[in-house]
């Protein structure tokens, strides 16, 4: 199998690998611009953060790419600031934008009057067909694997045949893919490429804090589990004291809404119990983590870990 080159738009990265934007702290400018100069394509997630500090990550990521790297940011629909952020990533000039938990007319006609692409995070054909037809540029398809918000029960390799068959535009492969075989099994299907976030966190260069990383490579497979946010989606996360705390159905005090869901259950405050893990305190926030994390067992720079994936996928051709 030759490897066809990753194509959207004007992106053409070295590698067909995207680094998958992390909210709430975790992919900002340090990771998305390793995984650039590494030859892949970063994200940088505007999700937890101000606009002003989404803006500044966008700049100094910029900065810190060499050759032509690639950078893009992650928006979340489901947020209530989801169109001012969109709005500033395309002033700052991004590569493209990446759009998470559900999508709307009106971001793919901001995208095309700006000329850059817009991209959709879909779990089903159904809605690839209707991000390709209201001018997804791509689409990335995640499984049941992956890690954060869930949009489906169904594993990755279950959807992704379908919605290759189902839309024209580059699909990429998310959710579960650790190494270079799983990027051969995903090309080989038809994806052009696949998008980590997992491997990802346990990087040097990860924006997240070391005992978040550290929960990553101490983790055994009896730890993942899956909770109930008040997004309405269920994610994957690591076992803790705070995923202890909200395992029944009673509910969590909240210090301080900040409104930042359009649609919010109020049981306890998920971006609270994000910041606080991204803080540094991974007993009583929330750590999300992709099906396998319980594999990683080192933290290695961007670099190393984008080599091994390729000299596997070579090695497997
Ligand atoms: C800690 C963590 C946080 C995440 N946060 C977001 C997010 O804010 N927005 C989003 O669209 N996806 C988010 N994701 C999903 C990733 O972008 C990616 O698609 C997914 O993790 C791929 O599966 P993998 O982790 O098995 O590689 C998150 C994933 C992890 C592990």
């Amino acid at each position: 199998m030759n490897i066809t080159q990753l194509k959207i738009g004007h992106i053409m990265p070295k590698v067909p690998i995207i680094q998958g934007g992390m909210g709430v702290g975790i992919s900002l400018s340090g990771l998305a611009s390793a995984v650039a100069n590494a030859g892949g394509i970063g994200i940088i997630s505007g999700t937890g953060i101000t606009i002003d500090e989404m803006r500044s990550h966008i700049r100094k990521a910029k900065e810190c790419i060499k050759d032509s790297g690639y950078i893009g940011v992650n928006v979340l629909f489901a947020m209530n600031d989801f169109a001012e952020k969109m709005k500033a990533a395309i002033e700052e000039r991004v590569d493209f934008i990446i759009s998470g938990a559900g999508i709307s007319r009106d971001m793919y006609a901001w995208g095309r009057e700006a000329g850059i692409p817009v991209i959709s995070i879909v779990s089903s054909a159904k809605l690839a067909k209707l991000s390709e037809r209201l001018g997804a540029s791509a689409v990335v398809v995640e499984g049941h694997e992956a890690g954060g918000h869930l949009g489906t029960e169904r594993p990755l390799f279950d959807i992704l045949p379908e919605v290759v068959s189902a839309v024209k535009i580059p699909v990429i492969a998310a959710g579960g893919i650790m190494t270079g075989e799983d990027l051969a099994r995903a090309l080989s299907i038809g994806a052009s490429g696949v998008q980590m976030g997992t491997r990802f966190v346990a990087s040097e260069e990860c924006d997240a804090p070391l005992s978040f990383k550290e929960k990553y490579i101490h983790c055994g497979q009896e730890d993942i589990i899956l909770v109930k946010t008040t997004v309405g989606l269920q994610g994957r996360a690591i076992k803790n004291q705070f995923t202890e705390l909200i395992s029944d159905d009673k509910k969590v005090k909240i210090k301080k809404c900040m409104d930042c869901l359009k649609n919010c259950s109020y049981r306890f405050c998920t971006l609270d119990s994000l910041l606080t893990s991204m803080n540094g305190d991974c007993e009583n926030g929330l750590v999300f983590a992709g099906a396998r994390v319980h594999e990683i067992k080192e933290i290695l720079p961007v670099k190393t870990i984008i080599n091994n994936i390729m000299r596997e996928f070579e090695a497997c051709m």
